[in-house]
């Protein structure tokens, strides 16, 4: 009886609290008081649980350790057109293999932006897989078959990726959103729990900032949140827990631009290599196999 007893009386002070918040009889200064204690003890939070994924979308999240870079091979088990969001280089052999093995046609290889810290699979994809083509945003000045600009839908069966021009990590970065299955994905806009850095590749804090307000976190709240990559072996998140908990994306677009500009990150090891061959789709220093 403990446990019931316990959660009633936890409904019972949010219900009151609630109550007391946006009631007249209630002084101002006490009002405020319990709306700042409410948004710090996240009396008020709703977590809506995400729409389930429809019985023809197939999702799998793939890891690259070297890079902690996420892939996501997304599919339509119907007409069996898949896709891959974010291929890195060296798992190019692993991905086609899994691609074939789960009867699969790639279509296409999409990428967020033009990585600095690995090489796009993109490229050896292509000739892994003969048909499927690559693609990225027209701003971000790499080569590829197919270039997008804001609203461009990318198709795959039946299914829909509805394409948001999110710059600011760089200057052609962009997230991927498909409605009927409540997901985006974000490449390095939003981060579990952080952001891309904006020092480099036309970066700008500012513009990260506006775009996330205006363009992600208008997003229904319980759309899942995959990013390109997690350091921490966080796997999802959702657009909710990002504006709740983001510790950069919640402050004030000041705060925010002073956080960024003063991160002091070190030069990114692969950054001389791997945007020399991004701009090029990936497919100079292939791995001969
Ligand atoms: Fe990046």
């Amino acid at each position: 009886m403990r446990l019931p007893m316990l959660s009633m009386f936890s409904a019972l002070r949010q219900t009151a609290f609630q109550q007391a918040q946006h009631s007249a009889a209630t002084p101002l200064l006490l009002q405020k008081y319990l709306r700042k204690y409410s948004s710090d003890n996240n009396i008020n939070a709703k977590m809506v649980a995400p729409t389930p994924f429809s019985k023809d979308f197939f999702f799998r999240q793939l890891f690259d350790e070297t890079s902690c870079t996420y892939t996501y091979l997304l599919a339509d088990l119907n007409t069996k057109e898949a896709v891959l969001i974010d291929p890195v280089l060296e798992k190019a052999k692993r991905d086609a293999n899994l691609v074939t093995e789960l009867g699969f046609t790639l279509k296409y290889a999409l990428n967020t932006h033009m990585h600095a810290d690995h090489i796009t699979g993109s490229g050896w994809l292509k000739q892994l897989l003969p048909g499927s083509k690559s693609i990225i945003a027209k701003a971000s000045g790499a080569k590829a078959d197919i270039h997008l600009n804001e609203g461009d839908p990318v198709s795959f069966g039946r299914h829909r990726i509805d394409t948001l021009a999110t710059p600011g990590h760089t200057n052609g970065c962009m997230s991927f959103v498909i409605h009927e299955q409540g997901c985006v994905f974000t490449g390095d806009t939003v981060l579990i729990r952080g952001c891309g850095r904006t020092d480099f590749q036309e970066g700008d804090a500012g513009h990260l900032y506006d775009n996330v307000h205006s363009k992600i976190f208008t997003l229904p709240e319980n759309f899942r949140l995959y990013p390109a990559h997690d350091y921490k072996g966080t796997m999802e998140s959702s657009v909710w827990e990002e504006k709740t908990y983001n510790p950069r994306l919640t402050k004030t677009k000041q705060e925010f631009i002073e956080i960024m500009n003063n991160l002091n990150l070190p030069y990114p090891k692969k950054i001389d290599v791997s945007l020399p061959a991004n701009r090029e789709c990936g497919v100079y220093d292939i791995p001969k196999e």
